[in-house]
């Protein structure tokens, strides 16, 4: 039997009905911060995010889908929703528009991990990137999306951990303090670290095999070496957060695993017992110089990604149930093949007026249409025979009291309308 690849799910049932609403619920959520939905392609052109990402992280080195396609082109799976998203900002010219913009996405992102609990190879984020501000308050407004999105959805085991990378030149200044400091441990580190070490030595502090050695705890610290500039724009998001009611913890070991980022770097855990390693349920931070660095004007940026199957899970473990559950209003059968045609007929005209209808497709007795009608919960049965076809009256059976009514076929939709709107108001 054919089976899905490695690290992929597939989604339906009660996962789709999470899935559905949770959708539903981020839409609804991004008109009240007057975010614009964007969709970029689930492939693009390899060199965006081998340079956009950076070389050196996890994801562009070990975990991309690279291929070729037919035409010799390299092209590359997204494996996160940033470098397409800048791209497509750059390359439609939504600089020119009036900044700051604010753009969010939902969709499947690749990489190829090990799969875990948590870890997929196929998995989805939704995402939001603000482009046109350096003001500390965007920063603030970003994490206060994903606190109120928890907050809207009952999650209460949940930490935010914020830290800063400073501007360019503090950055280099902590570069070079990290050089300094690693040097003599060189052989201690791991074989990634030491490559780590000659890239992108900030990124050693992130590092999974060597985090738990003595070095990494007296390493130096960003926070000692960020400029007046970089302290006050961080000094102001934590302001600002406060002034939202935001609790943070400011956790000087997250560095960020994307190459991107400078001054804000965030990340909400999930702090439930029995949670797992992969308890990191959504991430971001700003990147002032990725826009200009994939060749666009220079511009600010600041956004987050949040992973749907870690949220899902931590919504599980708090028995936090979100799915929405829709039955049809109404189901109709008929009574012989004769009269399907007729069966379809009214459907349409239900449907198009506004009603959830489920029908008989395959001819089922009486019983075992009932049955249906009751399993799926609906409110009204309507039975379609030779009789009602002549009269022109229908029979119409509320499912829930038992009740049955004669109703005139050119009335129906009123009558639906009315004794559906009843059962609403009580
Ligand atoms: P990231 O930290 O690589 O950041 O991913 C964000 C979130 O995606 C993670 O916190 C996690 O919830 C989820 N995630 C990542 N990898 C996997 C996986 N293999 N399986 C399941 N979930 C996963 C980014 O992607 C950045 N683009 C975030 C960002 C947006 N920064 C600025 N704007």
């Amino acid at each position: 039997m054919l089976q899905k690849p490695k690290g992929t799910y597939d989604i339906y049932g009660d996962k789709a009905l999470i899935y559905l609403y949770f959708r539903k619920l981020v839409e609804a959520l991004m008109d009240k911060y007057n975010a614009k939905f964007v969709e970029t392609p689930i492939f693009e052109t390899g060199e965006l995010f081998h340079r956009g990402v950076g070389e050196t992280t996890d994801i562009v080195s070990k975990e991309t889908y690279d291929f070729k396609d037919r035409g010799d082109r390299n092209l590359t799976l997204r494996p996160e929703g940033t470098a397409g998203v800048v791209r497509c900002f750059i390359e439609n010219k939504l600089y020119a528009e009036n900044l700051p913009l604010k753009a969010w996405y939902l969709g499947p992102m690749f990489r190829y991990e090990r799969p875990q609990a948590g870890r997929h190879r196929e998995f989805y984020q939704f995402g939001f990137e603000a482009f046109g501000s350096s003001d500390p308050m965007m920063d603030a407004e970003v994490i206060g999306i994903v606190y109120n999105l928890f907050k809207i959805l009952g999650l209460k085991g949940i930490s935010v951990n914020i830290n800063t990378l400073g501007d360019k030149e503090s950055r280099e200044n902590y570069r070079k303090a990290l050089l300094d400091y690693f040097k003599p441990y060189l052989n201690d580190l791991c074989d990634d670290c030491r490559r780590r070490y000659e890239k992108n030595p900030l990124r050693i502090l992130d590092c999974k095999v060597d985090s738990e050695k003595d070095m990494m705890k007296d390493a130096p610290k960003m926070v000692d070496y960020l400029n007046e500039e970089s302290k006050e724009h961080f000094d102001k998001v934590l302001k600002y957060l406060s002034d939202m009611n935001i609790s943070y913890k400011v956790n000087s070991n997250i560095v960020r695993g994307l190459d991107y980022y400078t001054h804000t770097v965030f990340e909400v855990q999930a702090d439930i017992d029995g949670f797992g390693a992969q308890n990191t349920l959504a991430a971001g931070g700003r990147y002032d110089h990725l826009v200009e660095f994939i060749g666009g004007p220079s511009t600010p940026g600041v956004g987050f990604a949040l992973g749907l199957e870690r949220l899902f899970l931590a919504l599980e473990k708090e028995n936090i149930d979100i799915k929405e559950i829709v039955n049809p209003d109404v189901y109709i059968f008929s009574v012989g093949d004769e009269f399907k045609g007729n069966v379809l007929s009214l459907a349409n005209d239900l449907r198009m007026a506004g009603f959830n209808v489920e029908i008989d497709y395959n001819s089922k007795s009486f019983k075992s249409n009932f049955k249906k009608a009751d399993n799926l919960l609906v409110h009204f049965i309507i039975i379609i025979g030779e009789e009602e076809v002549n009269s022109k009256i229908l029979t119409v059976k509320n499912n829930k009291t038992k009740e049955e009514y004669k109703v005139k076929l050119n009335e129906i939709i009123e009558f639906l309308d009315e004794k559906l709107g009843d059962e609403d108001e009580n």
